[in-house]
């Protein structure tokens, strides 16, 4: 995806550092072999590397996947591993990558994981350090598109609060839907709320486990796929009157925790996210009141 320009564009040509540990390394090979034979006109190069340094040699954006295989069950273990992990990846990008180098925390848990980067690496400003939630608003607009039988390209604006995990909190109070001739809210469109209420949330919050249910295997596809919406909306900006919900530093805005990785609903311009304030939400909620009454009155 990123070697096909789905990422950073068309027009941007990239180089791919991989990187993984050392009982990877034949297979890492093979996967180079790949990228190099899917002759992508955007690919100026591939290093593919079990050296940390090697890997974040200049990088400008860190995708961090990899971590302590992730299972069911408790995640003090799983923290207490991936925290020697990303120790060592945090200092190896804060004195080799570019000193702007954006990045993107995957593995789980997400925002813990990136808060330890942060924490070992100081020297990254707070705002470049990121938690991939993109999986889960993807996942919230598929199931509204689903529940109306609309394209899931004419949802917008769900927001995920929180971090990548089973108490995540999907919130379709502010989505909307474009119905050709304007966006009218989810709320007015779903006249189920017990579904929005109930199912919807659990089925965003599940479904990784769904997926793992049915493939045996995490899923692969959409995470990818969502990395590549979470960096191209955060480089390139976010499309006019769309916000996207990505893990980020708390400045304190809704009440949480300053210093938290935690995921907001966030506009992204000239590769700066901030996040959506709460005032400008209401004002959202305000036009589209007008918008109904209006909308209404022509009804009479
Ligand atoms: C997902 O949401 O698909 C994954 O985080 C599931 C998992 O446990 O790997």
């Amino acid at each position: 995806m990123i070697a096909g320009g789905q990422m950073l564009g068309s027009n941007q040509p990239v180089i791919i550092h991989m990187l993984d540990i050392e009982p990877a390394a034949e297979i890492l090979k093979g996967v180079k072999m790949e990228l190099l034979d899917g002759a992508f006109p955007l690919l100026k190069g591939v290093i593919a590397t079990t050296d940390v340094i090697e890997a974040c040699q200049g990088v400008d954006i860190a995708i961090m996947l990899g971590g302590f295989p992730h299972r069911k069950g408790d995640n003090k273990d799983l923290i207490f591993k991936n925290v020697g992990i990303y120790k060592a990846q945090a200092s190896a990008l804060e004195q080799h990558a570019d000193p702007n180098c954006k990045v993107l925390v995957v593995a789980h848990p997400a925002n813990t994981n990136a808060l330890i980067l942060k924490k070992f690496a100081p020297l990254i400003p707070d705002e470049n350090i990121t938690s991939l939630t993109r999986l889960d608003h993807n996942r919230a607009l598929n199931q509204i598109s689903e529940a109306l039988n609309v394209h899931v390209g004419d949802v917008r604006n769900v927001i995920i609060w929180g971090n990548h995990s089973s108490n995540l909190y999907p919130d379709a109070n502010h989505a909307t839907v474009d119905m050709g001739a304007g966006h009218k809210p989810v709320r007015e469109l779903i006249s189920d709320y017990q579904w929005l209420n109930t199912e919807f949330i659990t089925n965003v919050q599940h479904r990784g486990e769904a997926i793992i249910k049915a493939r045996r295997l995490s899923s692969s596809f959409s995470t990818a796929s969502a990395a590549c919406d979470h960096m191209r909306d955060w480089i390139l900006g976010t499309p006019k009157g769309t916000w996207v919900s990505m893990g980020v530093h708390s400045d304190g805005s809704y009440g949480i925790q300053p210093g938290l990785i935690y995921s907001f609903p966030v506009i992204c311009e000239k590769g700066e996210w901030s996040i959506f304030a709460k005032e400008k939400m209401d004002a959202v909620e305000r036009a589209l009141v007008e918008e109904k009454t209006v909308a209404y009155s022509c009804l009479h």
